[in-house]
């Protein structure tokens, strides 16, 4: 069984290129085959899209999912671009304090429980973006996933390992040590993940849509759970779940139209943000894995991320994000000339502080014969979300009331921020650092991508970038570099330190840098268009079962 998942892995992963074939991109072999086979069958992007999102929910539980909330960015072949927010919403009873228990801050009772939920929004945002740019019938498109739930789908090693570090937190649920263990047992490698009540309740959504989840039989389900579990969502709050169309926020790097996640995500205003500061230096002159590569992107992070957390949060309730202001390029330009080449800034600990990163999420990339693109981000917060499978319902919920900050007021250097425009509230979306992103070269899609990894998506996505259009590197390559973050606070450059050589180490030392090691950074998984043609970009280096599938 081993040889033929890996021959699968291995021919799945290969960036064959092709000129009018769609393909689809994401972080799980049986997922991109689910929406490659929509392509075949005459699906429109968003089709492939969707149907791959719900595979992922069955097949990459730890971020896939139907409990959480997300963001899927279109670009028509005509050239409109739309943004579909179905981000989690804070349930009733939401409030600033919500995170403190007995007066004393608690991560866990931030983090994780039933209190950590979300007001989910992914099957009416995937059912809004069908209906407005779907072609093939939406029971069509679930039914991949149903049958993958119903019949079960071999674990592979990557699956297999996270649902093992994952035990100890499902064992608390019965409904969640159910479904992802042998009788509390680690699920092995090879062994065929069976889920019959995700299955049932897919059927349902499959033949009711939205209706069946916010307010039929799955929506019952799942306030039955909250009650179980004193989680705060009710009735009324998923009657009221509300997708919102957005308009992207758009700008340019060197000649190349840029288009980003808008607020509830910093990850647009982030991303241009600090692409309008590298414009100013001779990139293409450095070597990627460079220590003064490392150091620019670094310090302009560490700026972008400054004003990130002073500013940005959810517009519905935050009405004063200078945007215009943050993304032009006369700011930019005031922010690099507060960059030394030769010496590490420093950021103040008073100021802004950030606790540690989740590496989830989830990110998918599609284009389809016509030219049409998506690139779709989703999540259910940390690895498995709150870990909690709702009772009867077999799906995970989210633990997305972590992305508001904890304490209001409260910003030190134990990693806590209390900045106001992140406060939890009932109906807001907690700021999100999602940045599905597609850029455009004379009036052509040139590049799709995302990824997964809390405030590191935007490093990832940034580098990406950087690496298609200064360093002209293939698909592969660019998925392939080596990845760093800085996120102003905590002040350090957070790299692949594997992957650099002791002498970048020692250089970017020199200048004042702290490093800290991660063994990997992201998965982002990015179409290309080069040499006209569709390249994938499958992240098989960071999780294995990452595939490229073709139409
Ligand atoms: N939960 C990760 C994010 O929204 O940024």
């Amino acid at each position: 069984m081993k040889i033929i998942t890996f021959l699968l892995v291995a021919f799945c992963s290969l960036s064959v290129s092709a000129q009018d074939r769609g393909v689809v991109v994401s972080q799980d072999k049986y997922a991109s085959e689910v929406g490659a086979q929509v392509l075949r069958d005459g699906g429109t992007a968003v089709d492939a899209a969707v149907a791959t999102a719900f595979a992922l929910a069955v097949t990459h539980p730890l971020a896939g999912n139907i409990g959480g909330g997300g963001f899927l960015l279109t670009r028509d072949a005509g050239g409109a671009s739309d943004f579909y927010d179905f981000r989690e919403t804070g349930p009733k009873g939401s409030h600033p304090n919500m995170f403190l228990l007995n007066d004393k801050y608690d991560s866990d009772y931030h983090h994780y429980g039933h209190r950590s939920i979300g007001v989910p929004g992914t099957v009416a945002g995937l059912h809004l973006a069908w209906t407005e740019r779907g072609k093939l019938p939406w029971a069509r498109l679930i039914d991949p996933a149903i049958k993958l739930a119903r019949e079960g789908f071999i674990i592979s090693k990557p699956l297999a390992n996270a649902l093992e570090r994952a035990l100890p937190r499902f064992s608390k649920y019965p409904a969640s040590i159910a479904q992802f263990s042998n009788y509390g047992k680690p699920l092995k490698e090879g062994e065929r993940l069976i889920q019959s009540d995700l299955a049932t309740t897919l059927e349902r959504i499959a033949k009711h849509g939205p209706k069946d989840f916010y307010s039929g039989e799955t929506a019952k389900l799942l306030v039955k759970e909250m009650k179980v579990g004193k989680g705060l969502i009710t009735a009324k709050d998923l009657k009221n779940y509300k997708v919102i169309k957005r308009q992207p926020v758009m700008g340019t790097y060197r000649g190349f139209q840029v288009i980003g996640a808008p607020p509830p995500s910093s990850g647009g205003i982030a991303i241009i943000e600090s692409l309008n500061v590298l414009e100013g230096y001779d990139i293409n002159k450095m070597v990627w894995d460079s220590a003064p590569f490392v150091h620019h992107v670094s310090e302009t992070l560490r700026r972008v991320f400054s004003e990130r957390a002073k500013y940005l949060g959810d517009p519905g309730f935050v009405t004063d994000m200078p945007i215009e202001r943050l993304i032009s390029k006369e700011h930019a330009g005031r922010l690099r000339q507060t960059i030394q080449s030769d010496r590490a800034s420093t950021s103040s600990p008073s100021q802004f502080e950030w606790p540690s990163e989740s590496q989830e999420t989830t990110h998918l990339s599609v284009v389809d014969r016509a030219g049409n693109v998506v690139s779709l981000t989703y999540t259910l917060e940390l690895s498995f979300g709150s870990h909690i499978v709702v009772s009867g319902a077999g799906f995970l919920l989210n633990n997305e009331m972590g992305d508001f900050n904890a304490i209001p007021g409260n910003t030190a250097s134990n990693g806590m921020i209390g900045t106001q425009p992140n406060l939890a509230r009932q109906g807001k979306r907690m700021l999100s650092s999602m940045s599905p992103t597609i850029l455009v070269k004379d009036g052509k899609p040139w590049l799709i991508t995302g990824s997964p990894g809390g405030r590191t998506i935007i490093s990832t996505t940034l580098l990406t970038i950087l690496a298609s259009i200064d360093f002209n590197f293939s698909a592969q390559e660019i998925v392939n570099a080596p990845r760093f973050h800085h996120q102003w606070l905590p002040d350090r450059i957070v790299w692949e330190s594997h992957r650099f050589s002791p002498e970048t180490k020692n250089f970017l030392s020199s200048l004042g840098h702290t490093l800290a090691e991660v063994s990997a950074q992201g998965c982002a998984n990015i179409i290309l268009f080069s040499d006209g043609r569709w390249e994938g970009g499958a992240d098989t280096l960071r999780w294995a079962d990452s595939a490229t599938v073709w139409e």
